[in-house]
C-alpha cells in the first residue's frame, strides 16, 4: 500500500526513483510522482513530476519534461484522503516549494490540523493528509533552525501511522526519513544512500540495509546515516546484509507473479518442512488474529489445534479484535498470522492482546517486519517474496506452519502418541509431491474458466475445514476476477442464500472432509434441483460417488483430512486465475487492492 523511494548521491536520481517505485508497484497504487533537487547553489529548486495512473504515465511525463539531479524522493500512492488525481499524487510541497514530502499511512488528526493551519493562513491545494505534514514542517522551519528540529516538532503534533521522507532546498545534501507503524528501510550504498518502504526496491543498489524502528528519525546522506530514537537521542540501528536474490522477487519466465507464486507452492512447502519450528511451549489456550486469507488460514488453525493438540482456540478478525473492549486474555497465546508482517490491523490486534495479558507469537513471511518484531516468538513461513496482491504461497505456507505447530504442540502435551507423531512425519514428507500433483492441471482450469466466463453468481460451499477452503476460494475469485463470488457453510444455504440459486448460478462444492462429504452431497442435490451447475472438488477415493451428483468433478490426491485444505485450495486458486486472465483483469494488481495493508 503506497510505495516510497528516496535517494541521495545517485548519478541519475530519476532513474533510481522510478526503478525503485517499479519494484514497489506490487503493493498497489493509483498515482505516482517524484521530486528531484535540480540546479545548483543560488539556482537550486525542487522539480516535481506527478500524475494519477500508472508508472508508465509518469515515465512519459518525465520524457516530455525531463529533470536531472542527484537527490530525490518518489512515491506510488494508494488513495486514502481524496481521489486518485494528479493534484493528490505525492510528493507534496509547502507554499514556497522549498520542501517536498512523501508519506505512507494515515495522519489521523489531519482534519483538526488542516483547520488550524488554514486559520493561520496556509493554503491547501490537495485533499491529502500529507499536505498537512508539508505545511507543518514549513511552519516549524520558520520558527526553528533546521529540518531536523522542524520534522521532530511535526512528529510531536501528528498522530496516526506514517512513513515519511522529506527533502529541503536549504539542506541539499540529505533527505530525512521518519516512521511510526509503517515500514521504512534504509539502504547503505557506495557514495549513495537510499530509503524505501520495502527491500526489493533497494536490492539493485545494495544489500546492506538498516531497518528503522517506530519513532525513529534518520538523516541520510551519500556517506552516512544518523538515526535518532523516539526520544531524539542518537542511536545505533544495526545494519543487515540481505541474503535473498532479486530473482526471487522477479517473474522469471512466468507472465505474472501470481502464476509464478502458485507454481512455487510445493517448493515453499518443502522449504518450510525442512526449517526449524519456532520454540514455544504448548499453550493452554490460543487466540488467532489475522485478516483476509490469513483469517481463513487461522480458521483452519483453530480446527487443527483442537484436533491434533487438544488446545482450545478462538479466531478473531484483527480489525474487530482491536476494538473489543471486554477481552481478557490472561494465560492465552495470541498468534498473529500475516504474510507481510505489516498489516496494520493485525499489528494493532497483537498489541491489544498483549495489553490484555496475552503472550504474543506470530506466523510471518517477511523478515524484520513489524509484526515479527512485536512477537516474542516467530514461526517463519519460508514462502520467499510474495509480490502478487492475491496471496497463494503465503496462504498455503500459513496452513502448513499451523499444521506443523499443532502436531508439535500435540506431541509436547501428550495428545499425540509417539507412533502418531511418526505417522504424521511420513504424511508431511509426502506433501510437496501431493501438492505438485494438485497443481498440475492448468488446461482443465482454463477449459472450465472458458465455459464459465461470466456466471451471474458463484457460490463456494463446504463444511468444516472445507468451509475455510470455500471462503478462501471465493475471496480469490472475487478479488482477481471481480465476479460475484460468495462462500457459505454448506448447511447454511437453506437458511437464506439458496433463494439466489437459479440456472445461471455456478456452485463450487468442496467435499474433501471424510466425515462430512455425504452431508455436502445433500446440499449439492438441493442446488442442482434449483438449476445450478455444480463443480465438485473431492478426493480420488470419492470420485465415483460425486460423479453421480455434480456436473463436473475435480479430484485431489487422497490425504488425511487435516492436509486436504493445503491441496483443495490449489485448483481453486488456478481457477480464479484463469477466469481473471480470460476476463482481462489485472491479476497481479487487482483494482482497489494493495499488497501490504498498512492503513486501518
Ligand atoms: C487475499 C489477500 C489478503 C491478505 C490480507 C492479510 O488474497 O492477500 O486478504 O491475506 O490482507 O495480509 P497479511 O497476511 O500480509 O497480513
Amino acid at each position: 500500500m503506497c510505495g516510497i523511494m528516496g535517494v541521495v548521491g545517485a548519478d541519475d536520481a530519476v532513474r533510481v526513483l522510478v526503478d525503485g517505485l517499479q519494484h514497489l508497484s506490487y503493493r498497489g497504487y493509483d498515482a505516482a510522482g517524484v521530486a528531484v533537487m535540480a540546479g545548483r547553489d543560488g539556482q537550486r529548486r525542487i522539480e516535481i513530476r506527478k500524475t494519477a495512473g500508472t508508472l508508465d504515465k509518469l515515465k512519459s511525463l518525465l520524457s516530455g519534461q525531463p529533470v536531472n539531479g542527484r537527490i530525490g524522493i518518489g512515491h506510488t500512492r494508494w488513495a486514502t484522503h481524496g481521489a486518485p488525481t494528479d493534484c493528490n499524487a505525492h510528493p507534496h510541497t509547502d507554499k514556497s516549494g522549498k520542501l517536498a514530502v512523501v508519506h505512507n499511512g494515515i495522519i489521523e488528526n489531519e482534519r483538526v490540523l488542516r483547520q488550524k493551519l488554514a486559520a493561520e493562513g496556509f493554503e491547501f491545494r490537495s485533499q491529502t493528509d500529507t499536505e498537512v505534514v508539508a505545511h507543518l514542517v514549513s511552519k516549524y522551519l520558520g520558527e526553528t533552525c533546521d529540518l531536523h528540529c522542524a520534522l521532530r516538532k511535526t512528529l510531536d503534533v501528528i498522530s496516526g501511522a506514517y512513513a515519511l521522507v522529506v527533502m529541503y532546498i536549504d539542506e541539499p545534501d540529505r533527505i530525512y526519513a521518519a516512521r511510526k507503524d509503517s515500514p521504512l528501510v534504509i539502504g547503505l550504498g557506495q557514495g549513495a544512500g537510499y530509503v524505501a518502504s520495502d527491500i526489493p526496491a533497494l536490492l539493485p543498489h545494495t544489500r546492506e540495509m538498516l531497518l528503522l524502528e517506530d519513532g525513529d528519525v534518520a538523516r541520510v546522506t551519500g556517506d552516512e546515516v544518523i538515526v535518532w530514537d523516539r526520544n531524539d537521542n542518537i542511536t545505533v540501528r544495526q545494519s543487515k546484509t540481505i541474503m535473498w536474490d532479486q530473482e526471487a522477487a522477479d517473474k522469471g519466465e512466468h507472465t505474472t507473479f501470481m502464476d509464478k507464486e502458485m507454481d512455487e507452492q510445493a517448493d515453499a512447502a518443502a522449504r518450510l518442512l525442512a526449517a526449524p519450528l519456532m520454540r514455544h511451549e504448548a499453550p493452554s489456550r490460543v487466540v488467532f488474529v489475522g485478516c483476509g486469507s490469513a483469517y481463513h488460514a487461522s480458521m483452519v488453525g483453530r480446527e487443527l489445534l483442537g484436533r491434533l493438540a487438544g488446545i482450545p482456540s478462538d479466531v478473531m478478525i484483527a480489525s474487530e479484535m482491536r476494538y473489543e473492549p471486554e477481552l481478557s486474555l490472561e494465560g492465552t497465546l495470541c498468534l498473529a498470522v500475516s504474510q507481510s508482517g505489516e498489516t496494520a490491523d493485525t499489528l494493532a490486534a497483537l498489541r491489544q492482546a498483549k495489553r490484555r495479558g496475552a503472550s504474543a507469537a506470530a506466523i510471518v513471511n517477511a523478515q524484520d517486519s513489524s509484526i515479527a518484531r512485536e512477537a516474542e516468538a516467530v514461526q517463519w513461513m519460508h514462502a520467499g517474496p510474495e509480490i502478487a496482491v492475491a496471496t497463494t504461497k503465503g496462504y498455503t505456507t500459513q496452513l502448513l506452519a499451523l499444521l506443523r505447530l499443532s502436531l508439535e504442540w500435540g506431541r509436547a502435551n501428550g495428545r499425540l502418541s509417539a507412533s502418531d507423531a511418526r505417522e504424521w512425519e511420513g504424511e508431511l514428507g509426502k506433501l510437496p509431491e501431493l501438492m505438485r500433483g494438485a497443481l498440475a492441471d492448468r488446461e482443465r482450469a482454463e477449459r472450465f474458466a472458458t465455459a464459465h466466463i461470466a456466471p451471474r453468481l458463484v457460490f463456494f460451499i463446504g463444511r468444516g475445514l472445507d468451509y475455510a477452503t470455500a471462503l478462501e476460494g471465493a475471496l480469490k475469485f472475487k478479488e482477481i476476477s471481480y465476479l460475484n463470488a460468495e462462500a457459505y457453510a454448506a448447511g447454511e444455504l437453506k437458511h437464506g442464500p439458496i433463494a439466489l440459486i437459479e440456472s445461471d448460478a455456478l456452485v463450487v462444492a468442496v467435499c474433501t472432509q471424510s466425515r462430512l462429504t455425504a452431508k455436502t452431497v445433500s446440499n449439492i442435490r438441493e442446488v442442482k434441483a434449483r438449476g445450478a451447475r455444480v463443480l465438485a472438488l473431492c478426493r480420488e477415493s470419492d470420485e465415483a460417488g460425486l460423479r453421480a451428483e455434480a456436473d463436473e468433478v475435480w479430484t485431489l490426491p487422497d490425504a488425511p483430512d487435516e492436509v486436504m485444505p493445503l491441496l483443495a485450495i490449489l485448483p481453486l486458486q488456478r481457477l480464479a486465475y484463469e477466469t481473471a486472465i480470460l476476463r482481462g483483469c489485472s491479476v497481479d494488481k487487482p483494482r482497489n487492492l494493495a499488497k501490504s495493508v498498512t492503513v486501518e
